[in-house]
């Protein structure tokens, strides 16, 4: 928690020290790096992954209870934001350190942002679903866009 808020101060910081900085590395401050170093940048794409994974864990919490869909209709919303900036959360330079991204992502650049697309495109038909209210069609393309998160990982994520 201590760590969050530190982040989210020096966050506002660095985009007032680091103006400059950021303007010579344009790719990371597009993927919204907090202080514009690839440490960070893999930090947060991480955390952010974190968060989706407990979305999807609240999703089915929800569909097993049989719950109300609106709530994952605005889960599927939010996951699809995220999906929607994915390949730009890995910018050249952010292939080392802590992560367990696969050169891959890198080398194979198109078929990563077809992933990052699939999963959007599949993030949508989650939230149409519930947005509709049909739990059948919900629970359906919420097996999908799970197997979407998988179908990534085998080519592009270190086991
Ligand atoms: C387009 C590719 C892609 C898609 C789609 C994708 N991931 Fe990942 N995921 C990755 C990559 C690459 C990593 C490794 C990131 C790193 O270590 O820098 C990763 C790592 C993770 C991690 C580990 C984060 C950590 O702390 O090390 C989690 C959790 C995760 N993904 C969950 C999900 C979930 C849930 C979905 C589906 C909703 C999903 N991912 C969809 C590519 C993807």
């Amino acid at each position: 928690m201590r760590m969050r808020q530190a982040g989210l101060a020096g966050a506002a910081l660095a985009v007032a020290a680091l103006a400059g900085a950021w303007q010579a590395a344009p790719a990371l401050a597009q993927a919204g790096a907090a202080s514009g170093t690839a440490g960070d940048v893999v930090a947060e794409r991480k955390a952010g992954l974190k968060q989706m994974a407990g979305h999807l864990e609240a999703i089915k919490g929800i569909l097993d209870s049989r719950g109300a869909l609106e709530p994952v209709a605005g889960r599927a919303t939010e996951m699809q934001r995220f999906f929607e900036g994915f390949p730009a959360r890995f910018p050249p330079g952010s292939d080392t350190g802590d992560t367990r991204a696969l050169p891959a992502v890198w080398s194979d650049r198109a078929g990563f942002e077809r992933a990052s697309a699939n999963m959007v495109a599949a993030l949508g038909k989650l939230r149409d679903a519930a947005a509709a209210g049909d739990a059948g069609a919900t629970a359906t393309a919420f097996r999908e866009a799970g197997g979407t998160c998988g179908a990534c990982h085998r080519n592009y994520r270190a086991r």
